[in-house]
């Protein structure tokens, strides 16, 4: 199974003629693109190989919620995944409670949920020890209830972005965030068993470019990549798709 490698597009482009000439140039197996709202039923249809994914998505599935959007409404537009809990949600007010009922949701309406953890550079300054607490502390609050059929299901992927990584150009050591990771799978076989907690998917994101994208996705723990500025360049992005199918 080929690492999965996530364009996280955040606010980006600007218009549809965009959005569907980059699309077209990501367009490849085991890529996920996350566009912004307004242009994902559009690029469902362009789409041939990559699947799709919305960027963040509400926690009921319809009524009186002004701005929201529900997983079955992104379900019926082909959408697979959800990212949800990205660090710069969590910088406008969104807490770990409403991270956990949008994960709880979004999975039980069959959404894909790529739930991102990360600590902030103070955290990162005490050391491996605090972060890999801190990381723990934000899992147990986003999981809260998830049962185990739930971890099983291979429906839930957690992306290890350090926020001080994220749009910085200053990318995690690749040893740094893989110790951070095995100390999040460890967690999670403890608590969910081989079952559950070995079938949860963990990727890095922060910074990754075109020249450190294989220093990361060649190391065993992780699982792939979550992308951000570096997948709004054709050419940046088709670079990080090669050295992932080097593996
Ligand atoms: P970046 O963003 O690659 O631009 O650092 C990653 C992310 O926010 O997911």
């Amino acid at each position: 199974m080929r690492k999965l490698i996530i364009a996280n597009w955040k606010s980006n482009p600007q218009s549809i003629t965009e959005a569907i000439k980059l699309a077209k140039a990501s367009d490849t197996r085991n890529v996920v693109i996350a566009p912004p709202y307004p242009y994902l039923e559009k690029l469902g249809g362009v789409l041939r190989h990559a699947s799709l994914s919305s960027q963040n998505v509400f926690w009921e599935d319809g009524g009186s919620y002004t701005g929201e959007v529900s997983p079955s409404q992104l379900k019926n537009l082909k959408v697979t995944y959800a990212i949800i809990g990205h660090s710069e949600r969590r910088r406008l007010g969104e807490t770990d409670e409403i991270i956990n009922k949008k994960v709880k949701t979004a999975l039980t309406r069959g959404l894909k949920v790529i739930l991102c953890v990360g600590e902030n550079s103070k955290v990162r300054r005490r050391g491996a020890l605090a972060s890999q607490r801190y990381v723990a502390n934000q899992l147990k609050k986003d999981l809260s209830g998830i049962k185990k059929q739930e971890m099983g299901s291979r429906n839930l992927i957690i992306a290890y972005e350090p926020v001080w990584a994220i749009g910085t150009g200053k990318a995690d050591k690749p040893g740094d965030a893989t110790a951070i990771i095995s100390s999040m799978r460890r967690e999670l076989l403890l608590k969910y068993g081989s079952l559950g907690g070995s079938r949860v998917k963990f990727l890095y994101g922060g910074s990754l470019n075109a020249k450190n994208a294989f220093q990361f996705l060649s190391r065993e723990g992780i699982d792939g990549a979550l992308v951000g500025g570096a997948s709004l360049n054709p050419k940046v992005f088709k670079a990080i798709i090669k050295a992932r199918d080097s593996l």
